[in-house]
């Protein structure tokens, strides 16, 4: 079988549907190399040290743990000095991160959650790293107030999963496609070309432990869903909950479900970031053909007014994410 690269894949959709510019197809050939450095020193786990914590808090008020640090630092240094960003931002950085003035700065703003999962870290399940693309605005400074645009004007957006497999899930506005790193070559050969996402479902993903900090619509929708074939959807739902989100979605994205981390009386926006976890995640979703709300609104529809802001997510399946959100909507 003729094996295609990242690189050939986007050079291909750059030549024959124009949806990628050559400064993009840059860009993101730089994130996916910093992906394979950040794969190499997940899978030296303990023998690498670069388990445990850093003894250090980000702007969340979270403990950082080794690897989050270590994945921030080789995102930032892979991609400063390459000429393609105007400045990039980060779950770990409380402000934006400027180009050093030694570099040519480029047009693109980056947006990442360098490390996902980091519950998962240390018990050797899959973790991983997601990135939003957005354009600076002409004549702007790169700023905080240049990366608060809305999902919707995301020119790129994918995310890493360090697994059993290390595979990258990206899109430019043409499908997503899925490419699996090989080893032995150092490159991501393409093993999903054209992802798309059934539309109904009979698997859901919620932490189950708020439970009872859940509004009522979710209460709602998952209680039919728990009463399986004898209850009102006349089916039986199975339930899967990594606490991972890169491998949530990416479980979506190959066999079909919902997500769910929505707005509760304890998380009261939501847990999860609408910049740099939302967003590129709601672009993937929506590009296979499923759908993205906050339980209300298109996340991508979202004008966000703060660098971390959090936001209620419910992605997946379009029938559920639609029935989800009506429950919202008719409470209202
Ligand atoms: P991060 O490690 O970047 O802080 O993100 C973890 C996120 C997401 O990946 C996952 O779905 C969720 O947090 C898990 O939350 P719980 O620990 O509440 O299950
Ligand atoms: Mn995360
Ligand atoms: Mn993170």
């Amino acid at each position: 079988m003729k094996q295609v690269s990242l690189t050939q894949y986007l050079i291909e959709l750059q030549r024959e549907k124009g949806c990628v510019s050559a400064e993009l197809r840059l860009l993101i050939e730089v994130v996916a190399r910093a992906c394979k450095r950040i794969s190499h020193a997940v899978s030296k786990g303990a023998l690498g040290g670069v388990l445990g914590g850093a003894g250090t808090d980000n702007i969340q008020g979270e403990a950082q743990k080794k690897l989050d640090v270590i994945a921030n630092e080789v995102l930032v240094e892979a991609n400063e000095w390459g000429g393609h960003l105007a400045a990039l931002a980060s779950e770990e950085m409380e402000h934006p991160h400027q180009i050093p003035s030694r570099y040519p700065r480029g047009e693109f703003l980056l947006l990442m959650d360098p490390l996902d999962g980091s519950s998962n870290i240390d018990v050797n399940v899959s973790i991983g790293t997601i990135f939003s693309v957005l354009r600076c605005p002409e004549g702007v400074e790169p700023d905080e107030k240049a990366f608060l645009q809305k999902g919707s004007q995301q020119v790129a957006a994918g995310f890493a999963v360090y697994g059993p497999q290390t595979i990258l899930v990206l899109t430019v506005g043409c499908g997503v496609a899925a490419f699996t790193l090989d080893r032995e070559l150092g490159s991501f050969v393409m093993t999903q070309p054209d992802i798309k996402l059934s539309a109904d479902t009979q698997e859901f993903a919620i932490n189950a432990s708020n439970a009872r900090n859940w509004h009522p619509p979710v209460k709602h929708y998952i209680d039919e869903c728990l009463a399986g074939k004898e209850g009102p959807r006349g089916k039986d739902f199975n339930m899967r909950w990594v606490a991972s989100m890169v491998a949530d979605v990416f479980r979506i994205l190959s066999r079909g479900g919902i997500f769910m981390y929505p707005a509760d009386s304890k998380h009261t926006k939501g847990r999860l970031r609408l910049m740099y976890e939302a967003n590129p995640m709601a672009m993937i979703v929506e590009q296979a053909g499923g759908a993205a709300t906050d339980g209300r609104q298109r996340i991508l529809d979202i004008q966000p007014t703060e660098l971390h802001q959090r936001v209620g997510v419910v992605l997946g399946a379009k029938n559920e994410v639609e029935r989800v959100t009506q429950y919202h909507l008719k409470q209202a």
